[in-house]
């Protein structure tokens, strides 16, 4: 190709690959339009709907995190102008974070790795003898730290007014000490928006807080923490464009100052001696050992260019987006979509499924394999969910799980998940739709068999190489627990 034809090439690519909105604000991931190889020979840009589970940098992230590497040094302790720089820079960052969230000007501020860490602090800092209750539809992360605690697990609703009523029931007369209420800003399997504003009055009428985990509801829609009146929120940086480390638990600072560090160590102390410790205060206390500023820092320009390009914008597009996509995937033979709620529901990009006659794990290795198309597959870390949304009942489950126990090969079920980000593209719904129908039409134009963990397939043979890049590439090996 000649460098002019190149140069269009790489103009067009990049327009299909960013989002401009009217405020002339742009969004451009890092790594748009790589292509990635096919087992029928060639290659094409790659198709990310897999945004649900983790994205790609911002170009603005990548950038800033640059800069900041030429100034980067110790945090907090260090006296020299380059640890003053990089102190500022992650202080700015728990700055930034705040007025993202719409955070109220005594919200605790605490850098995590991830939503799991955050639920796990937080889980561990509520007083003792607090009763949660949370539905059953939750990610593991928000399902699993409760269960140290005095919890209530409500079924899944049918419907958010729904979600509603079980809560009023679950929270009427029984006020006797402190209370939480743990909900999805979005499922990340079904992607209904659940309705937080109201749930917080209901909460909070009958003396009760409210956790958000946002995981999947920061990086599509805005979230107003004094707003809504939400008392805390969990977030990850690498599900919102800055995939360098670094999560978010916000919130009400009482019980967390109340709190002994989940983690001790370093930084979260006043004095030590050989039988005493001064824990010291928010939000060092729940930060201990060396912080992670780049994953602060790429959190904070992530919240701020999102902020610029405004959430509503991202979330309106969103929805378009997935419309099509619903439309689309709806209307071929074999395809069953999952929903929780009434499908016109309000809803993020992440639309689930399954195609007749294919295993989960197949489908997704040949989207991949055959069309250059990234999806998830299998129960996403929400097994009540999915179980409940396959209608595998009680038998059926204790025969998997004993499955499991024993070591056997136990193929699980499960579904496809498509999601999408602001880098996607109607170009990109459009190939997972015409892939799908194409392979309900046709099957697959290659061999594959099962292989490498529980319920993942693989090509064979797979002819595709893996790139060429300055550091070490090994194939994962996972042994059965
Ligand atoms: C709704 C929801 N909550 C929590 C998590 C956990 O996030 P992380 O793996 O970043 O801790 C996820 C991840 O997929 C999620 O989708």
């Amino acid at each position: 190709m000649k460098g002019g034809d190149e140069a269009q090439r790489v103009l067009a690519l990049r327009g299909e690959y960013c989002i401009h909105n009217n405020y002339g604000v742009t969004l451009e991931l890092v790594g748009a339009g790589t292509r990635v190889p096919l087992v029928t020979g060639g290659d094409v840009p790659y198709a990310d709907l897999d945004c649900a589970a983790s994205t790609p940098a911002l170009v603005e992230v990548r950038d800033a995190i640059h800069s900041l590497l030429d100034w980067y040094s110790s945090v907090h302790r260090g006296a020299g102008f380059k640890s003053v720089v990089s102190t500022a820079a992650y202080e700015g960052a728990r700055s930034a974070v705040r007025s993202f969230l719409g955070a109220r000007p005594d919200d605790a501020v605490v850098f995590t790795r991830n939503t799991t860490d955050a639920m796990n602090l937080l889980a561990h800092a509520l007083p003792e003898g607090c009763e949660v209750v949370a539905f059953e539809t939750e990610h593991h992360a928000n399902l699993l730290p409760w269960r140290r605690r005095p919890v209530t697990f409500l079924p899944p609703p049918h419907s958010a007014e729904a979600a509603l009523d079980a809560l009023s029931a679950a929270l009427a007369g029984r006020a006797t000490g402190e209370r939480v209420v743990t909900i999805p800003g979005a499922s990340n399997v079904t992607g209904e928006l659940w309705p937080v504003r109201e749930i917080v009055e209901l909460a909070h009428a009958h003396g009760a807080r409210v956790v958000l985990d946002a995981a999947q509801l920061a990086p599509h829609a805005p979230v107003d923490m004094a707003g809504t009146g939400v008392d805390y929120v969990a977030f990850s940086g690498h599900k919102l464009y800055a995939p360098f480390g670094a999560g978010v638990l916000a919130g009400r600072g009482d019980w967390l100052a109340g709190a002994e560090p989940l983690l001790a160590g370093g930084g979260a102390v006043e004095l030590v001696t050989t039988s005493e410790v001064v824990w010291t205060g928010l939000p060092d206390r729940h930060e201990a050992g060396s912080p992670n500023v780049v994953g602060a820092v790429a959190l904070a320009v992530a919240c701020r260019t999102l902020e610029a390009a405004g959430m509503p914008f991202v979330a309106e597009r969103e929805a378009a987006l997935a419309h099509e996509l619903v439309e689309g995937l709806r209307a071929i033979p074999g395809v069953e979509l999952y929903t929780l709620w009434d499908p016109a529901e309000p809803r993020i990009g992440v639309v689930t499924f399954n195609l007749a006659g294919y295993h989960h794990g197949l489908l997704a290795t040949v989207l991949s394999a055959e069309h250059g198309i990234g999806v998830r597959h299998g129960c996403f870390c929400a097994h009540p969910l999915v179980l409940h949304l396959l209608r595998v009942d009680a038998r059926d489950a204790a025969r998997l799980q004993d499955g499991v126990r024993a070591g056997r090969a136990t193929l699980l079920p499960g579904a496809v998940r498509a999601s999408l980000g602001v880098g996607s593209t109607p170009g990109d719904v459009r190939r997972l739709v015409e892939a799908v129908a194409d392979i309900a039409r046709r099957g697959p134009r290659w061999c594959y068999e099962p292989g490498g963990h529980r319920d993942e397939f693989r090509p064979v043979p797979d002819p595709r190489p893996l790139p060429d890049l300055p550091f070490p590439l090994a194939v994962a090996a996972r042994e059965a627990p």
